[in-house]
């Protein structure tokens, strides 16, 4: 996918040049890799600090880095207080359309009190400083209240994706010790009403933990509420306690501002643990710098906020840079496939932010969708979540937008809390190229030894430097992050990505794709264990293996090779059900292509699944080096 012979630049045109808030990247990256803290206490500065840290980092017991230790802040007084006593006050913070149409808005001045309100009824419900929440919410304004309100008073927010199932719901509520959920009756998707309340009662039947559930009354589903566990937020907003008024907890930061959970290529999908400062200066430096922010701007990540995408570029480091956020609840296509377009042209969107996949569907409908809409509002462009390749880049910049947009195609991970490699508005472009390390961070691509590829060559992408988004952990197993993300190259201290990559001669990097057993589909991590455990849990099956292979919409699809036990005919029919199960299970996202029945699985002598060796296989490809597989 990636075409390292097209060595034509795209020049970004004088007036973004002259315009961009970072003018020169070579001068500016030599100085922050040179003096990586003080270049990060001076972005720290424009920040809002209760009390000023004792060191910019702490690296005494790598690789847990702590940044900023002995500040106090919390990212919600940067992101709302803050602003109360500047104009941004009256700014809109946020421009939402739900997707039968309805539209709402919220100057900072209302979040603030929304927020506030939501940060009540929390307290009321008994929710402390450090405690988990968990919100499983669709895209509605109240998901982002939610999630700030939990920040404001030192709670931490699980947001879990509207799209995983019951189980999944259930086991991340479980390994958090959650006891209150936040959900909604229901939400629209594709003209329909996804019932979310419904998914949350069935996952609280399997948590022994989960005690409170609010709910959102957003789509008029008729839901079963049960006294003493179950509350209405109306309701709950009623009543005095839930005043506009809530002060905002001053945090250390170093403590948690949330969980998310990720996949991994081994277990199941486990918590990182993101913190209050360095992540509040990682976020907010990273957008204002890359998506080259002016106060005027509209700004919209297409993203779902249950991903770090939305986490990091919707609410946080967007709203302490006091952008206005354009947010939609429903599908890219309802009723027609320029409903996003017409998203554009209505709200005089500046910056679009999404994903090569949403690209590649929308692509597929034909030009003159995006034509019949005004689209010339927009300045800069992003790419999230896999590699997008040059036809989907050079559609995205000449037909969306209009061959002025430069495209940032952002490199990050849920571990990186933000953009780790980036263009920025001034950098000349390669369709399919990242382009270059964000400031403060060395990055290479190295051999399993550690010795650095050649030119071109392909490798391990590695972080050898600490950076203020990073995660602070996997939630409660320190073993598990160190073993998952720094043992690999343990002797050097690097963070092992996960990706392989190519440096180009320009010192362009070129994101290959990932080398564990984590599968990307539709920009969504899934892990290959998941999937094999959840199929495992069928009767029919003894074992199965499930790979990634390439698909023109959705980058990968799952294809799973599966052994039946006896008694079981292999068919149409038995493939269906299965796929089936798999959804059941994991929510549509993990909807796999194709199930292949076989006699056995190669394995290595050890017993180790070799799944390279059936991807090779599917693909025509060289299988490789099978000195290990047993016969
Ligand atoms: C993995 C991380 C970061 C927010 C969304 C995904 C892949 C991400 C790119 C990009 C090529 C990319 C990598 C990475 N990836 N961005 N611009 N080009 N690949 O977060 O779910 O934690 O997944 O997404 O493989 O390791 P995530």
């Amino acid at each position: 996918m990636n075409n390292l012979n097209d060595r034509r630049f795209y020049y970004p045109s004088q007036q973004i040049t002259e315009n961009a808030i970072v003018k020169d990247y070579d001068e500016l990256y030599r100085y922050s890799v040179e003096h990586r803290e003080e270049f990060w206490a001076e972005q720290a500065e424009n920040l809002f600090w209760h009390k000023r840290w004792d060191a910019v980092l702490d690296k005494s017991n790598p690789p847990f880095y702590r940044w900023f230790p002995g500040a106090r802040t919390n990212i919600v007084y940067n992101a709302l207080d803050r602003h109360q006593q500047t104009p941004v006050r009256n700014k809109l913070a946020l421009i939402w359309e739900g997707e039968p149409g309805d539209v709402r808005t919220f100057s900072y001045h209302s979040v603030n009190r929304e927020v506030s309100q939501f940060a009540n009824v929390l307290k009321s419900m008994g929710v402390k400083k450090g405690d988990v929440v968990t919100i499983y919410m669709p895209q509605i304004p109240e998901q982002i209240f939610a999630m700030l309100a939990c920040a404001r008073i030192g709670a931490v927010h699980s947001v879990v994706f509207g799209g995983f199932s019951h189980e999944s719901l259930a086991d991340r509520i479980n390994d958090a010790n959650s006891r209150v959920v936040i959900t909604a009756d229901g939400g629209y998707k594709r003209g329909k009403v996804v019932e979310m309340k419904s998914i949350v009662n069935k996952a609280m039947e399997l948590s022994p933990t989960m005690e409170i559930c609010i709910t959102i009354r957003r789509a008029n589903v008729d839901v079963y509420m049960e006294n003493g566990r179950d509350y209405w937020y109306h309701d709950l907003v009623g009543l005095p306690i839930a005043s506009y008024k809530c002060e905002t907890e001053v945090m250390e930061s170093d403590d948690m501002l949330f969980l998310l959970y990720t996949s991994g290529s081994t277990g199941k999908p486990k918590a990182l643990v993101h913190t209050h400062g360095g992540y509040s200066v990682y976020t907010s430096t990273t957008h204002r710098m890359v998506f080259d922010l002016k106060p005027e701007d509209r700004y919209w990540c297409a993203a779902d906020p249950g991903w770090i995408t939305g986490h990091s570029y919707i609410v946080y480091g967007t709203l302490i840079n006091g952008a206005t956020v354009v947010m939609y609840e429903g599908a890219p296509t309802y009723p027609y496939p320029d409903r996003w377009w017409k998203m554009v042209d209505k709200y005089g969107v500046n910056i679009l932010y999404t994903s090569p996949t949403a690209i590649r569907s929308l692509m597929r409908f034909g030009d003159s969708w995006p034509k019949r809409n005004d689209l010339s509002s927009l300045r800069l462009l992003g790419s999230v979540g896999e590699p997008i390749n040059p036809e989907a880049w050079k559609w995205y910049h000449e037909i969306i937008g209009n061959g002025r947009c430069p495209i940032m195609d952002t490199w990050w991970q849920t571990e990186t809390g933000g953009f780790m490699i980036t263009p920025l508005p001034i950098t000349p472009l390669k369709p399919g190229s990242a382009s270059k390390p964000f400031f403060g961070n060395e990055i290479s691509v190295v051999n399993e030894e550690g010795r650095e590829v050649n030119v071109g060559e392909e490798g391990n992408l590695v972080i050898k430097s600490p950076w203020p988004g990073m995660t602070a952990g996997v939630y409660k197993d320190n073993q598990r992050f160190i073993d998952t993300y720094w043992s690999k190259y343990s002797k050097q201290g690097w963070y092992q990505t996960g990706d392989s990559a190519k440096i180009d001669e320009d010192g362009y990097f070129w994101i290959i794709g990932r080398t564990d057993d984590v599968i990307k589909i539709s920009g969504y991590r899934l892990g290959s264990y998941e999937l094999e455990s959840i199929m495992s849990s069928h009767a029919a099956i003894v074992e199965s293996a499930a790979i990634a292979l390439p698909h023109p919409v959705k980058g990968n699809c799952i294809h799973i090779y599966a052994v039946l036990r006896k008694g079981y005919e292999p068919g149409k029919e038995l493939e269906k059900e299965l796929i089936g199960h798999v959804i059941t299970h994991l929510g549509p996202i993990a909807k796999p292509e194709e199930i292949i029945f076989v006699d056995q699985l190669p394995k290595t002598r050890s017993g180790k699944i070799m799944r390279r060796v059936l991807k090779a296989r599917a693909l025509g490809l060289p299988e490789g080096d099978l000195s290990t597989l047993e016969d």
